[in-house]
């Protein structure tokens, strides 16, 4: 029993030593004093001892306990000191004049938000993103799209028409379809993201300048569920709601063959509310099964392949998704309007 009480004293010492904080030290004191420490296992062990072994290591345990409680308490005083001094010297050099500027903290434009949010979720289904100019030409924006000189389909893009003859600044994304399938091979799975121009007057919900996104498949047997399915999951993926559902319309746009208009379930309401005006149903995509002479102006056999294409506007999302009742804000510098995103 002596060899087990100086090794207890050992112990004690050296853990007291290494010790350099208050919470450390009332760790140690509770593994040695507390009701559960090394003290009272070594007393509950004395209580079963014969009474001459008593005598003899009685004294040596009461020894040890008081050294143990002297030490602790000569360590705290000196440690409490020492953190008295450590804060006296802290604000000896703390200056009351200094000043710290505020930092003003910028946000990326919800644009930025946006489109990295939109990217993320086609490419997390294997998209690439591609781009295409915006200033084109009267063959990418309209001709190679299957609307020829003279189509009444022209009249609907009120275009800025360049004073270089068949340049324009682009009405759509869709020109990204025959860049694209000029550039790559089918398979070919690509979303657009990017500015278009329309000659027409602003007011709440439409601008002359805009954003439109662009998803295009193409590979060999695409067809309408493989346009809904990747519709539908997008749209649950924007909203995030796993229950969103969609509605499908036939729509009429050249580039496509049937062609159709998607609409979204609201996705705030189920009995109608402002957002989608009472019908709870909101028009969000043109989409369509791209057209034969499409694929053969982008150098693909449509004998071989078939794709789908689909477009929307993203202001008209953002309005949507966070209640923005003007798209003008979108470009004004209003700051109050951006550092809400
Ligand atoms: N480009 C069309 C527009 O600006 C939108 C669109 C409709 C894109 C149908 C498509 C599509 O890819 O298939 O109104």
């Amino acid at each position: 029993m002596l060899q087990q009480i100086q090794t207890i004293k050992e112990r004690f010492i050296s853990e007291l030593e290494s010790s350099s904080t208050l919470q450390v030290l009332e760790h140690i004191r509770v593994s040695y004093l507390g009701r559960n420490g090394k003290m009272t296992e070594l007393m509950t062990f004395l209580k079963n001892v014969s009474p001459e072994e008593k005598r003899t290591f009685g004294p040596k345990v009461n020894e040890l306990r008081d050294f143990i409680q002297q030490s602790l308490s000569t360590k705290t005083e000196f440690l409490k000191e020492q953190e008295i001094r450590k804060t006296v010297l802290k604000q000896q050099n703390f200056d009351v004049t200094a000043y710290k500027p505020e930092m003003p903290k910028g946000t990326l434009h919800i644009y930025t938000q946006l489109i990295e949010q939109l990217e993320n979720i086609f490419i997390s289904m294997g998209y690439e993103v591609a781009s295409g100019p915006e200033v084109e030409t009267n063959y990418y924006n309209f001709s190679a799209l299957n609307i020829p000189d003279n189509h009444p389909a022209r009249e609907l893009h009120d275009t800025f028409w360049l004073t270089i003859p068949n340049m324009l600044l682009r009405t759509h994304t869709s020109t990204v379809q025959i860049r694209t399938m000029e550039q790559q091979k089918p398979p070919i799975a690509v979303v657009a993201p990017g500015r278009c121009y329309r000659n027409e007057a602003t007011d709440a919900t439409h601008d002359f300048m805009f954003t439109q996104v662009e998803c295009m498949l193409i590979d060999k047997n695409i067809t309408i569920s493989h346009l809904l399915a990747t519709a539908k999951t997008f749209l649950q993926e924007v909203f995030g709601k796993k229950d969103l559902a969609i509605r499908v319309r036939p729509g009429y746009f050249p580039f496509v063959e049937p062609g159709f208009e998607i609409d979204a379930s609201c996705p705030f309401c189920t009995q109608g509310c402002s957002a989608c005006k009472k019908t709870r149903w909101i028009e969000l995509l043109g989409a369509g099964l791209i057209h034969p002479n499409v694929l053969k102006c982008g150098g693909i056999d449509p004998q071989q392949y078939s794709g789908f294409a689909f477009g929307m506007g993203l202001e008209r999302l953002a309005m949507i998704k966070y209640g923005i009742q003007d798209i003008r804000l979108f470009h004004s510098s209003k700051i109050e309007f951006l550092n809400q995103f």
